[in-house]
């Protein structure tokens, strides 16, 4: 079968998939191997990306994203120039967990308690190692020690000093620190070298962090991994800088047409002031577009022209590809040189495992995540009328928009200075509309992620990978192309 040709000019509910003889004895996302790639270099448990939106990812949102194994893109809907504000989110979700922390926050043992409780505000850690001048470890200062005391104390009056502390000399693991507290009844173990100096700190809060998020996606010293949004004019390689020094394990090159001389210019400008850094780009929606970014070495492609659920594209230009074709003319383009993020488009949980099968190795969700507690925005209550009862009651709502629209270029742009033809330019590709606001993410993921077993389940396959690969061997026994009637029967509710 030529799977393009089948393909062409479709979407998502163009297709449903035939459901295969099933293995799997338990549609369990514990159980079931999700594993994928979100770049070149960054694993994935969950194939789930929350978008660079700004009424979609910071920081609240990011670090759910990573805990429950996916991740989340920081957007840059910022003002140009306004660096800081997207600094501090990818900051924040760094510092949320760590592992072992290879470099405690630390204090003298001569200076004060009033100077102690600064540093701990200042640093929002409620332990301090406590070093002396040669950064060998004298004790540990936590806020127990410092509350209800006087602030001119020294440190070396409240801490518990080094020889009552259980200490670890020489490199450990995460699991035998985490044995070693547990014999020993401690919270914090500090690691030393061989020469007493100060090597690190492990604490039970990030030992049970670790324990309750299994599958989160963290870097080598157990934080979070986070993506940062950086664009391609104007202030984008100051951002990049920033968000690189913040802890960003990502960069995210974002703009409307990634197939562009634009795209070309930012990506070699980053990597020659970045060198290795894992860079994304996107969007494209062409095999061309694809190759064209993998050629020039990022290591994973955003695709999706104008399938977003905020997104005006295609009515106001009438350029785009249908998502399904796209992907699958970008995967056959690309091959397996670099993965594929599908970005866009996915209104109901079983696109999902389609965006999956055609060709993409994580999908990013804007639309479906909004309205969600951990999405930025305020709850704005709205009346609705309550059809039969003829009553008006107050719902809560949260606005979700697209990057393009009014209300997110009006924020970024200093309007005043802003040239008309930029206004213009952008502002027809993006609308705004409210959602009902809800509950946790965590629940949407929570059932994303098992909606997607039952896929590999009826798929015949035993894991997500094992799933793809069946369908590229043999997508003729999968395809079920829809009719208007047939498909107003699959969706239509
Ligand atoms: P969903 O369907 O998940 O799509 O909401 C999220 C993606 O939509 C894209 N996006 C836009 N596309 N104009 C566009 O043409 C916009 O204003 C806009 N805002 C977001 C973006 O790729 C996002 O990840």
């Amino acid at each position: 079968m030529d799977l393009l040709e089948a393909v062409r000019g479709c979407t998502f509910d163009d297709f449903l998939l035939a459901p295969q003889r099933g293995v799997v004895l338990r549609r369990d996302p514990r159980a079931i191997d999700l594993r994928t790639l979100f770049s070149r270099h960054l694993p994935l448990s969950r194939p789930l990306v929350s978008a660079n939106m700004d009424t979609i990812t910071r920081a609240a949102m990011a670090i759910v994203l990573a805990e429950e194994g996916g991740l989340g893109v920081i957007d840059r809907g910022y003002r140009s120039g306004d660096i800081q504000p997207q600094v501090q989110e990818v900051a924040a979700v760094k510092r949320t967990q760590h592992g072992i922390i290879s470099d405690p926050h630390t204090i003298g043992p001569s200076q004060t308690i009033g100077e102690a409780i600064r540093k701990m505000r200042a640093t929002r850690v409620g332990s301090l190692a406590v070093v002396d001048d040669r950064r060998r470890l004298a004790g540990l200062l936590t806020e127990r020690d410092v509350r209800f005391v006087g602030v001119d104390l020294t440190v070396a009056d409240r801490m518990t000093p080094r020889e009552r502390l259980v200490v670890h000399v020489g490199p450990i693991a995460l699991p035998d620190a985490a044995q070693l507290m547990a014999r020993e009844k401690v919270k914090k173990l500090p690691l030393v070298d061989a020469d007493g100096g100060l090597a690190g700190l492990v604490t039970a809060r990030d030992l049970i962090q670790h324990q309750r998020h299994p599958f989160a996606t963290r870097d080598g010293r157990g934080r979070l991994r986070v993506g940062a949004a950086i664009g391609a004019a104007g202030d984008y390689l100051e951002r990049a800088a920033e968000a690189i020094r913040a802890g960003a394990d990502v960069l995210v090159i974002d703009i409307a047409h990634g197939h562009s001389a634009v795209m070309e210019r930012a990506i070699e400008a980053v990597r020659k002031r970045f060198g290795e850094v894992e860079l994304v780009a996107g969007n494209v929606a062409t095999g061309e577009g694809a190759a064209f970014l993998a050629d020039r070495g990022v290591d994973a492609v955003k695709v999706g022209i104008g399938p977003g659920g905020g997104c005006a594209t295609r009515l106001t230009t009438s350029f785009g590809i249908p998502q399904v074709e796209a992907l699958v003319q970008c995967r056959l383009a690309v091959g397996d040189r670099v993965p594929l993020i599908a970005d866009g488009g996915v209104k109901r949980d079983g696109s999902i495992a389609q965006a999956l099968l055609f060709g993409a190795d994580t999908v990013m969700l804007g639309s479906a995540l909004a309205g969600t507690e951990e999405t930025p925005g305020e709850i704005v209550m709205k009346p609705l009328l309550m059809g039969d009862a003829q009553k008006v009651v107050q719902v809560p709502f949260k606005v979700f928009r697209g990057m393009a629209s009014i209300g997110a270029i009006r924020d970024r742009l200093d309007l005043e200075e802003a040239e008309p033809q930029e206004l213009e330019a952008f502002g027809a590709e993006g609308i705004e509309v409210s959602v009902p606001a809800r509950g946790s993410v965590r629940g949407v993921i929570a059932d994303m992620l098992k909606h997607l077993c039952s896929s590999i389940s009826y798929g015949g396959a035993e894991s997500l990978a094992d799933l793809r690969q069946r369908f590229w061997n043999a997508p003729d026994r999968y395809l079920v192309k829809l009719t208007p009637a047939s498909r107003a029967e699959s969706f239509q509710r």
